[in-house]
């Protein structure tokens, strides 16, 4: 499954590390995972930071954003896959829909083989800890450490997209399905922080590799009864990175939220003649 992102070749597992046939070495770490990212500086900060990580794990523990994960596994349903299946989550962050999609789809019959990968080590490295089941890589979706030819399942949820190398690592039958924010996703979150709240862009990837085979969204509300909660979603989202000042302050000053949330979901199959 993984290949080694020197030279390409397959990656034999050797208790605590990977090796490929010309030798490059690759070591699991204590959590389990295993960084296959090159041109990887100690201690360079790839991805969602620290403080990100963990106001996302809080958050999405607390079952917010739980509809989701329901979403996919209708999806998968209703195209009636093989019952053993390799799902790759690109972009796991700290593995939250990894985790709980493999889960359901494992206890409706299904035999699934599940790999997260995200650019942060932080985010990898908590998502290993956590789940054992599920082997996950510190990688870049520009250069996926997977086989040709090797996903039943591809999943993008809220997270970059590299089509040639999703297309490249896409079985011929697989499915690729996106997540991305509604137009109105956290709009209210966005009203209080902001003096002027633009809606959020349509999902933009449209691949001449892909066919989109469906679009579905899910709207609803969403309450948030602490400060605390409201701080973990703000730092989660790409806004953390974008807002001043006067923004922070106005944030810290909210207890409680209400928000319509939303969520756009895509799913493609590749084109059959490319390639
Ligand atoms: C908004 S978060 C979503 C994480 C997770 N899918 C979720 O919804 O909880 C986006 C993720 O993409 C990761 N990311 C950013 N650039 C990346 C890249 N080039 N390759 C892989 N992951 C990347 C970030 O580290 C972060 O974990
Ligand atoms: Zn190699």
């Amino acid at each position: 499954m993984f290949v080694c992102p020197k030279c390409g070749l397959p990656l034999n597992n050797f208790e605590r590390i990977f090796k490929c046939p010309n030798g490059h070495c690759y070591d699991i770490s204590s959590q389990g995972y295993v960084n296959l990212l090159l041109g990887n500086k100690k201690n360079a900060v790839h991805g969602d930071n620290k403080l990100m990580v963990s106001a996302r794990r809080r958050f999405l523990s607390l079952g917010n954003y739980a509809v989701i994960i329901q979403k996919l596994f209708y999806i998968i349903e209703s195209f009636g896959l093989n019952k053993n299946l390799i799902l790759i989550d690109a972009g796991c962050g700290e593995g939250y829909y990894t985790n709980a999609l493999t889960a359901m789809l494992d206890a409706a019959g299904y035999n699934i083989s599940a790999y997260g990968l995200d650019v942060s080590k932080e985010a990898v490295a908590l998502a290993s800890k956590t789940y054992k089941n599920i082997s996950f890589v510190v990688g870049s979706v520009n250069a996926l450490p997977f086989s040709d030819n090797s996903a039943d399942i591809l999943l993008s949820v809220f997270a970059p997209i590299s089509e040639k190398e999703f297309f490249r690592i896409l079985k011929g039958e697989g499915i690729l399905i996106t997540v991305s924010p509604s137009p109105r996703h956290l709009y209210g979150l966005k009203e209080m922080v902001y003096d002027k709240v633009y809606e959020n862009p349509p999902p933009k990837f449209a691949s001449p590799l892909f066919n989109k085979v469906e679009e579905e969204s899910v709207l609803s509300d969403m309450t948030l009864s602490s400060p605390e909660q409201v701080n973990d979603l703000f730092t989660m989202t790409p806004y953390f990175y974008k807002t001043g000042a006067k923004e922070q302050k106005k944030l810290q000053s909210i207890s409680s939220l209400t928000t319509e949330i939303g969520f756009v979901f895509c799913v493609y199959k590749k084109q059959p003649y490319v390639g």
